[in-house]
């Protein structure tokens, strides 16, 4: 096929000009559906498309472009395919195509919907590389790590000179190219970060801080790559799930709901004793995003927004560990029944795992993080005897037996919580590794599924293994007694790993 190169290129462009460059498409879809591309050719012809959408782009609004039908892309001439092609290749779906469709749009908007798509595409990329300095070496050898189970969040924090939460956050939205997909500008995204972290340095926690925060938003990320539930999203529920874990302490007060309750604190009333900090959590987080100033989702289309609200208040609500056993069961049933799975069901239970997934990941990490949650743990039970209360459990700094509740910990939370998004992760994605198995996978991005049912497999056995060590070094305090929290050793677990 001969490319159309060498045609004079004017406001004027010819209807066989027209017609050719329809076949030239359609010919090219048909390369690709039947897989014989020869892409030097494929390059050439679409340099030429585009050159030829430029020219009557560039051209301004001409008289004889408006009057003349035949440069309108009637359905009749261009079949829904190529239009959808090109849609969607050019404008990043900007908008629902079908809908699109339905408006019967002259062809003069796509080409101005084409080239904005490309125009704002290079505006934010331009954006986002002036407004992001070079990150230190350190930083970007650290996050090399980014897709590893065994990626240390703590490192992150050091050498990001304790901007782990803004830094990662921003390495994972442009990995997933939210930026640029939504168009959140570079400017709200960095107040907002700012805010964000500020927030969770409120209380000053020595484990509910931006630390722990970044450290869900890299388990989530981590999570729906392993697992491969990524490949089952939209682009907007990644979005909400990295924002979801990103947001689902925002401001924690350092003490548990019951401590909220018990003490008729102020979020207590205005939450009516349900889900207290997570109610709180996610509601000052939007709150931040009604300023024009932070608000990253200022170009989301409303239904994009009220989606993405929706999924993100149930994922941080889903958080209370109260809710952890009910939602647990529901997973349970609807695997055995063979129900179809709710998307922000699952996701939740993604989120929740991630929170509570320390025990499952390396001891180098778990040790460091146990002793961080004991101390806030310790520093809610001070301040219950300090007010005449019952300590809570697990509070009090020189009765708590840490070793062995780390260990039950992991045996009734953290495993079965483990091994159900083990079991959900194959049930999403195995059919959609049979769905791409034919000649003409429906979506590129699933190209990568084949190998799928290994990387479960591996997933598995790679948490069992985690908590399987974990467990046994916290039984081997137990027996060489430095199993309570008045033993120093469980108060430095960073020395002990
Ligand atoms: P939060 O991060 O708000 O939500 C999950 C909760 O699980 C967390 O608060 C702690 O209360 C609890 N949690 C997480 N890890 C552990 C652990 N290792 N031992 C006991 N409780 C934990
Ligand atoms: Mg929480
Ligand atoms: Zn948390």
């Amino acid at each position: 096929m001969a490319p159309q190169h060498g045609k004079t290129l004017n406001t004027h462009i010819s209807v066989d000009t027209w017609r050719s460059t329809i076949i030239l498409l359609k010919r090219m879809v048909q390369q690709l559906e039947i897989r014989e591309v020869d892409f030097d050719e494929l390059k050439r012809n679409l340099e030429f498309t585009a050159s030829l959408l430029e020219a009557l782009y560039t051209s301004g609004t001409p008289p004889s472009l408006d009057a003349d039908d035949d440069l309108q892309l009637r359905s009749d001439v261009v079949p829904v395919e190529v239009r959808d092609w090109l849609a969607s290749t050019f404008t990043q779906r900007v908008q629902p195509i079908r809908q699109r469709l339905e408006e019967k749009p002259k062809f003069r908007s796509i080409v101005h919907a084409v080239q904005a798509g490309i125009f704002v595409e290079r505006m934010f990329r331009k954006a986002y590389s002036t407004a992001m300095p070079d990150q230190p070496a350190e930083v970007i050898n650290c996050l090399r790590d980014l897709d590893r189970w065994s990626f240390d969040v703590f490192s992150l924090d050091a050498v990001s000179s304790g901007h782990s939460l803004k830094t990662l956050f921003i390495e994972l939205i442009i990995k997933h190219h939210l930026n640029s997909r939504f168009k959140v500008p570079i400017s709200c995204l960095m107040s907002f970060l700012c805010e964000l972290e500020r927030g969770y340095s409120k209380h000053t926690n020595a484990y509910h801080n931006h630390t722990h925060a970044a450290d869900v938003t890299h388990t989530v990320h981590c999570l729906l790559l392993r697992t491969r539930v990524l490949y089952w999203l939209t682009e907007l529920e990644v979005l909400a799930c990295l924002f979801a874990a990103a947001i689902h302490d925002y401001e924690h007060t350092g003490n548990t709901n019951n401590f909220h309750i018990n003490t008729r604190s102020e979020l207590a009333m205005i939450y009516n004793d349900h889900s207290v900090q997570e109610s709180h959590h996610v509601s000052a987080a939007f709150r931040l995003l009604q300023d024009e100033n932070t608000n990253i989702f200022i170009n989301l289309t409303r239904p994009e927004w009220l989606e993405l609200r929706s999924l993100v208040i149930e994922m941080v609500l889903g958080t209370d560990m109260s809710s952890h056993v009910l939602q647990v069961k529901a997973m349970r049933s609807c695997l055995q029944q063979h129900e179809s799975i709710d998307k922000p069901k699952a996701l939740s239970l993604i989120l929740h795992a991630a929170d509570i997934s320390h025990p499952a990941k390396p001891w180098s990490l778990h040790s460091r993080w146990t002793p961080r949650l004991m101390e806030e743990f310790f520093t809610q039970g001070d301040k219950e005897a300090e007010m005449g209360l019952a300590i809570s459990p697990l509070c009090d700094r020189h009765n708590t037996p840490v070793s062995q509740s780390q260990i039950a910990f992991m045996e009734f939370i953290v495993e079965p919580t483990f091994s159900l998004i083990s079991d959900m992760s194959e049930k999403i994605v195995i059919p959609l590794i049979q769905d791409t198995a034919g000649p003409s996978p429906t979506c590129s991005r699933y190209r990568g599924l084949q190998w799928t049912v290994a990387d479960l497999v591996s997933f598995r056995s790679m948490w069992m293994r985690h908590t399987e060590e974990n467990k046994n070094r916290w039984r081997d305090k137990v027996k060489n007694g430095v199993s309570h929290s008045d033993e120093s050793e469980t108060q430095t677990g960073q020395d002990t790993a």
